[in-house]
């Protein structure tokens, strides 16, 4: 058990305090809701107290009898914990509805923040293929973005979100739509690990006070079957990984998680069997500078969740959900 008051914080841009690291729970279309439960229910004996979930994990209302039962037994209170969970596709022009069937199976009462998942409606069904299309996909729009970013505003007046996260986002979306914004995100979501590093995004959110958070932090070994391709590479496999690893007599997944803290992102790192020990990394001695700088070489631009499901009919591929130009692909409005 790690104390919870020894695990650093940030601090939002409103000064509220977020720990710094989170346990993730999407199972990956591989671990069952009830495992995931489990992970949650000994993740929060053993100090956990930030929980990243969404509705279309599929588990929360599994998570939310985890949540329960730790509060009937007295192991924490509902105010100890940081619950965020996400917005799906579907529901774009339906948040409240969302955001109370999560709070509903969460049995949390609010949720600390609510994201928007993907910054477009473009939907497709649970364990879907990687060439699945839906005819109703559509390119990034500014007024449908807000519109839904709006709905959660209206639930932060209502008391039922404390905080705003968007994910998924690229510079030129947030440049779009940021001063349109009446309440500003706290935090976006978004795919960050050693051979991922995203360091543009990473300086434009912190310069604008909105605290990156890691998702994919260990480079997900165990993702979906759509996200993997031949060439993708294994963060943790790398012999540079391994030498640090050895050097501190832990796995690659804990210097990940070491590296990903020292550069200020907010890892949330998914996991049913390592969760103590990934929860150590915050509290146990640091990577050296030249640690820093060997594992900053390792950038490869290899973004696994490339998003081809979500593509529209006349997209190229899933460069076009990106905006690797700096241009919005396909946006009428931006
Ligand atoms: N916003 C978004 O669109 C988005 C997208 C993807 C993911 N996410 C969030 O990010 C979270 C993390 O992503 P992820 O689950 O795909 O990948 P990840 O955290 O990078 O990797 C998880 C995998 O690493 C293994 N692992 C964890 N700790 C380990 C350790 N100390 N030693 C050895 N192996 C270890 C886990 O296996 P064991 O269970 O055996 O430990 C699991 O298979 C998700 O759960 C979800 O909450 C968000």
């Amino acid at each position: 058990m790690i104390d919870p008051a020894t695990v650093p914080v940030y601090h939002l841009y409103n000064g509220d305090a977020i720990p710094c690291i989170g346990m993730g729970t999407f199972g990956s279309d591989r671990v069952s809701p009830e495992e995931v439960a489990g992970a949650v229910a000994g993740g929060i004996r053993a100090g956990w107290r930030l929980f990243d979930c969404a509705a279309c994990y599929g588990n929360e209302d599994k998570i939310g009898a985890s949540f329960r039962a730790a509060f009937d037994e007295g192991v924490v209170k509902r105010e100890d914990l940081f619950i965020m969970t996400k917005v799906w596709n579907d529901m774009h022009r339906n948040v409240a509805a969302s955001c109370r069937k999560s709070i509903e199976d969460l049995q949390c009462g609010y949720v600390d923040m609510l994201f928007i998942h993907w910054p477009f409606p473009n939907y497709h069904p649970p364990f879907c293929d990687v060439n699945t299309r839906n005819p109703d996909s559509k390119p990034f729009s500014v007024e449908e973005f807000l519109d839904t970013y709006r709905q959660i505003e209206a639930l932060v007046d209502e008391g039922l979100v404390r905080h705003i996260g968007i994910s998924n986002m690229t510079i030129p979306k947030l440049d779009a739509v940021l001063s349109k914004l009446r309440i500003p995100p706290s935090a976006c979501e978004s795919e960050l690990h050693p051979c991922f590093q995203q360091r543009e995004l990473l300086a434009y959110l912190k310069v604008r006070n909105i605290l990156p958070i890691a998702y994919m932090p260990l480079g997900s070994p165990r993702r979906p079957k759509r996200d993997i391709l031949p060439e993708d590479v294994a963060d943790m496999q790398l012999p540079e990984m391994q030498a640090i690893a050895k050097a501190h007599n832990c796995h690659p997944a804990i210097v990940c998680l070491k590296w990903a803290l020292q550069r200020g992102t907010l890892p949330i790192p998914f996991s049913v069997h390592n969760y103590e020990a990934n929860l150590a990394a915050a509290v146990t001695e640091k990577l050296t500078d030249e640690e820093m700088q060997t594992i900053s070489t390792l950038e490869r631009n290899n973004r696994l969740v490339k998003g081809q499901v979500f593509l529209w009919e006349g997209a190229n591929d899933w460069h076009d959900l990106w905006d690797e130009d700096g241009v919005i692909t396909g946006c009428t409005d931006c």
